[in-house]
């Protein structure tokens, strides 16, 4: 076993969802967690959580697609805590619609935040990992990673980025920096993140498969991150593909 204890872990996208049960989860294993996210009274609240019980975080005010924000959050984590051992690259979006509809600006947002951002804070936090010799990176795909649906092309494609991106990093830094990669690849998680779909049909379908499905809660893809985490230093779980039972598809 890994022991996370006393750590220090990046977590983007902290402000909801899977990032805030994943930064949550941390904590409460002893990690000190930097919370990223450009929400910031999200994040004191979710600070004053960890705090309650024990635990330890730093808010960070970070916008992904903003190398110079980026760059700014690294330093302030590592000014304070030292090191960096875990990065949780999980900030993304996905508003959903037919390509026909020609929605480029949420076509350019995906491809911002889902592949620039997470080259992004990669690129920052490289840096220190490299001169530690050790890390975990984290970034999360989607089962999306994995196949193509009908209305989420650009989804799609910023998520099997996002595959790829993770395949290639693992094979890049694992050996020569002893730095492990995992990609994670969720099936249908109950957050925020169905709500920033503007097409009425799909966000309506999307309500409608949250009542004939039980969704994954952020809890569900924490616990899975925390055992990829703690595993043995010479174990990298490259992939975690994680579903409801109920989805089919
Ligand atoms: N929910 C699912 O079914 C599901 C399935 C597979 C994969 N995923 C992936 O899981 C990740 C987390 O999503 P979620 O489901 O937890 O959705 P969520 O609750 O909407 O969380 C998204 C997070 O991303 C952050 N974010 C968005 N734009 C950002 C930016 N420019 N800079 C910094 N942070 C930004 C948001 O924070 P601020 O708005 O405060 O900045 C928020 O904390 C995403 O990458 C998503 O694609 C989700």
């Amino acid at each position: 076993m890994t022991d996370i204890n006393g750590k220090v872990a990046l977590v983007t996208g902290a402000s909801s969802g899977i990032g805030a049960a994943t930064a949550l989860a941390l904590a409460e294993a002893g990690v000190k967690v930097g919370l990223a996210a450009r929400r910031t009274d999200r994040l004191e609240e979710l600070k004053a959580d960890i705090a309650k019980k024990g635990g330890e975080a730093l808010v960070i005010a970070m916008d992904v697609v903003d190398p110079a924000s980026v760059e700014a959050g690294v330093k302030k984590l590592v000014d304070a805590y030292g090191a960096i051992d875990i990065l949780f690259n999980n900030a993304g979006l996905m508003p959903l619609s037919d390509i026909d509809q020609l929605k480029t600006s949420e076509w350019l947002r995906m491809v911002d935040v889902n592949v620039k951002g997470l080259l992004n804070t990669t690129a920052a936090v490289l840096p220190q990992m490299i001169q530690q010799h050790s890390g975990h990176i984290f970034n999360t795909s989607s089962i999306a990673g994995r196949k193509v649906f009908k209305g989420l092309s650009v989804y799609c494609a910023t998520k099997h980025a996002v595959t790829a991106f993770s395949d290639g990093l693992r094979m890049e830094i694992g050996e020569k920096h002893n730095i492990r990669v995992t990609c994670i690849q969720p099936g249908a998680v109950a957050t925020e993140l169905y709500e920033q779909i503007t097409d009425a049909g799909y966000r309506q379908q999307m309500d409608d498969l949250a009542k004939q499905m039980t969704f994954l809660q952020g809890a569900d893809i924490a616990g899975t991150i925390l055992f990829a985490a703690q595993a043995p230093a010479h174990v990298n779980v490259a992939e975690l593909f994680v579903l409801p039972v109920d989805q089919s598809w």
